[in-house]
């Protein structure tokens, strides 16, 4: 049966409590097929795939205790121990849109303690690990209000209440594949919440990894909410949301049969399907910087030179997330080292692989 909004309204709490606190560690992800397009309430134009990372992280502590005026929302949060106002207004408008599904949050005033794993001025999106840990922190105070909830829809109800505040966070949850948004030949596929890859997923692809080669550390110029917002009326939108399907189609056949050669077409393919959209919308922008032109080129020189089953893909920046087999592991490292790492700022870059979802910290 498919879940719909309402499925995550719940009822009358049967339990109160009155304070307590919880801690969840959540990662980051890398789209292979992109999300870039969306209609109201975070509802993807096209279903996207990801690999779930295991060392990029958010790690948020939320303490609540009861409070007595329920007009407002109440809550401090806080980055690596310093109080951060500036990132109030998102947490706001998020508590906004998924107060319908969590009736509590008028009740508590909430302290949001937050750190990464990753630089904060790394150019790594902290939204999704961000919003999928702090989802978490709350659904498990809804577990504790509540009779029973089961751990698949705790999870599937995590992924919903991330997915309004950061799309892609809601394919931050469990790990290591995940699909978020309908797609005919993936049963239980949802626009509303990512699910576990269903089917089978060749050897090839365990422990892949994902060297993050760190381009340009500054904001980005334009935020993917207006980018997104880009794709309505985008002259391409219609065929590239129909091509995101077929390329899913695509993946399900290379998961199985392990073919790295087409993985790495498809994926590099998406890549850089998602900059041309941003590349031909009106108006136009361009997040890659010279020095991720040097490294794409570098890489499919190797590639060439060596019959490497290297590739990259890109996400709303300039950074270059490096994939490759885990049997390649100690011969790319050395490459990126000799020959990637001077395109880096500062030198920075960020050794990480295919990972299994958040987990909760008992502390
Ligand atoms: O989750 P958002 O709204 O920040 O969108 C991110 C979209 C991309 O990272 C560019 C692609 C993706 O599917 O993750």
């Amino acid at each position: 049966m498919q879940m719909t909004e309402k499925d995550f309204i719940p009822k009358i709490y049967s339990k109160t409590i009155e304070s307590g606190s919880y801690t969840w560690s959540a990662p980051s992800n890398i789209a292979l097929v992109k999300y870039w397009g969306k209609k109201a309430h975070q509802i993807p134009e096209n279903p996207s795939v990801s690999f779930t990372l295991n060392n990029c992280k958010t790690t948020t502590k939320l303490s609540f205790s009861k409070k007595e005026n329920l007009n407002s929302f109440s809550f401090e949060v806080f980055l690596d121990g310093e109080e951060k106002d500036d990132f109030k207004p998102k947490i706001e408008t998020f508590f906004k849109r998924i107060e319908a599904y969590l009736p509590f949050l008028r009740y508590y005033h909430f302290k949001i303690e937050t750190s990464n794993t990753f630089p904060h001025s790394s150019g790594i999106a902290s939204s999704a690990s961000g919003m999928s840990a702090l989802a978490l922190c709350l659904m498990s105070v809804e577990k504790e209000l509540s009779e029973v909830i089961s751990d698949e829809f705790f999870n599937q109800k995590a992924s919903f209440l991330a997915r309004l505040g950061s799309g892609s966070a809601c394919r931050s949850i469990e790990g290591d594949l995940i699909v978020w948004g309908t797609h005919t030949e993936i049963d239980g596929s949802s626009d509303l919440f990512g699910i576990k890859y269903p089917f089978e997923v060749h050897q090839n692809f365990k422990n892949y990894q994902d060297t993050i080669l760190l381009v340009d550390k500054g904001e980005k110029q334009v935020s993917s909410t207006i980018g997104h917002d880009l794709m309505h009326n985008h002259p391409f939108a219609q065929r590239r949301f129909e091509q995101a399907h077929a390329n899913l189609s695509k993946f399900i056949t290379i998961f199985k049969t392990g073919d790295l050669d087409t993985f790495v077409k498809l994926v590099e393919s998406e890549a850089l399907t998602l900059h041309s959209m941003m590349m031909t919308s009106m108006p136009y922008f361009i997040l890659m910087k010279p020095n991720t032109l040097e490294i794409i080129n570098k890489i499919w020189a190797y590639r060439n030179r060596t019959r490497s089953k290297i590739c990259f893909t890109l996400d709303a920046g300039a950074n270059v997330h490096v994939l490759y087999p885990e049997s390649e592991k100690e011969s790319v490292l050395e490459f990126i080292k000799n020959e990637l790492v001077v395109y880096c700022q500062n030198g920075h870059y960020i050794c990480d692989q295919i990972g299994f979802g958040a987990n909760q910290i008992q502390l």
